[in-house]
């Protein structure tokens, strides 16, 4: 694997397997590196001729400075394990690379980023998601591009942005990689105390609580929104927002009909931000 950290760098080393018609996958990620970037870094090695992993920790995407201070850094270590996965090249530009001097432009996807998510972080962060994804995707070229569902949100703001603007890109989606006991794969999770570990399990007991109350016939988003947020308190979490909505648009959902709902949630623990999510009437 080799490690480069300049777009005309990267471009000069995928024309050869470009123009040999070689396919060329992206797993774009910041870094700190779980079984969830893994699990995309092996998707993407089974599918694709040639496998780069983005690394960079993108500031216009931080809602708080304290967050993008304390998020965890260590090429070294995430060096290793993308090429274990299968990764060919790991793209690890600087930030002025990716941002030089007088840059001036914004990519804004209305409408979906700005409830749950974008409410809460605020309007910049998909800005900045979508921002950044567009060049990425503009650097790399690649036949396809790999996102987790954990990021739902996320997902419906890049699929969005790509047929808008004509990307052209086949984006895949992997499930959700979980600790044991269910608690979603985080780069943030290192940062939970020890007594609010437990706790954390909260966000999943909620989408549990709700995925029960659908099975056993309740169909009212009101009602399956009150019974997660109940199963979140029994832990002493209070979510930021537990709340259904239509996978592709985030339109809120009154009734559960037989179309697949996406319950989205997000809460504080201790310091520390977790979301997760869980597809009613879904193959997940
Ligand atoms: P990051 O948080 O590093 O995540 C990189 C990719 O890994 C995203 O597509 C995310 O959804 C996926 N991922 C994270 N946790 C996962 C889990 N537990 N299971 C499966 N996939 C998981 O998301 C970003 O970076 C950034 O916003 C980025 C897209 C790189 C743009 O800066």
């Amino acid at each position: 694997m080799k490690t480069l950290r300049s777009v005309a760098e990267l471009r000069a080393a995928l024309n050869g397997p470009r123009r040999a018609g070689r396919s060329i996958g992206v797993v774009p990620t910041m870094g700190a590196l779980h079984e969830g970037h893994l699990s995309l870094i092996r998707r993407a090695r089974t599918s694709c001729d040639e496998v780069v992993v983005s690394l960079f920790v993108n500031p216009t995407q931080f809602d708080e400075p304290g967050d993008l201070i304390a998020y965890p850094r260590d090429e070294a270590r995430d060096a290793a394990l993308a090429a274990e996965a299968g990764a060919d090249i790991l793209f690890a530009p600087p930030p002025a690379e990716v941002y030089p001097r007088g840059f001036a432009t914004t990519v804004t996807v209305d409408g979906l980023s700005a409830p749950l998510e974008g409410e809460h972080r605020g309007a910049a962060h998909f800005a900045g998601v979508a921002t950044v994804v567009t060049k990425l995707l503009n650097m790399v070229g690649p036949d396809v591009a790999f996102f987790g569902q954990k990021d739902a949100q996320q997902v419906a703001v890049i699929r969005r942005l790509v047929r808008d603007l004509d990307i052209p890109v086949r984006i895949e989606v992997g499930d959700t990689v979980r600790e044991a006991d269910g608690l979603a794969l985080s780069s943030r999770n290192a940062r939970l105390r020890v007594e609010d570990r437990r706790r954390a399990l909260a966000l999943r007991r909620g989408l549990q609580a709700v995925r029960a109350c659908h099975a056993a016939g309740e169909r009212d988003a009101t009602i399956l929104a009150a019974i997660g947020r109940a199963a979140m308190a029994a832990l002493d979490v209070e979510p930021e927002y537990l709340e259904l909505v239509t996978p592709d648009t985030f339109a809120p959902v009154t009734s559960v009909g037989d179309e697949q709902v996406l319950v989205a949630v997000a809460a504080r623990v201790g310091d520390v931000r977790l979301i997760d999510n869980d597809i009613l009437n879904g193959s997940r």
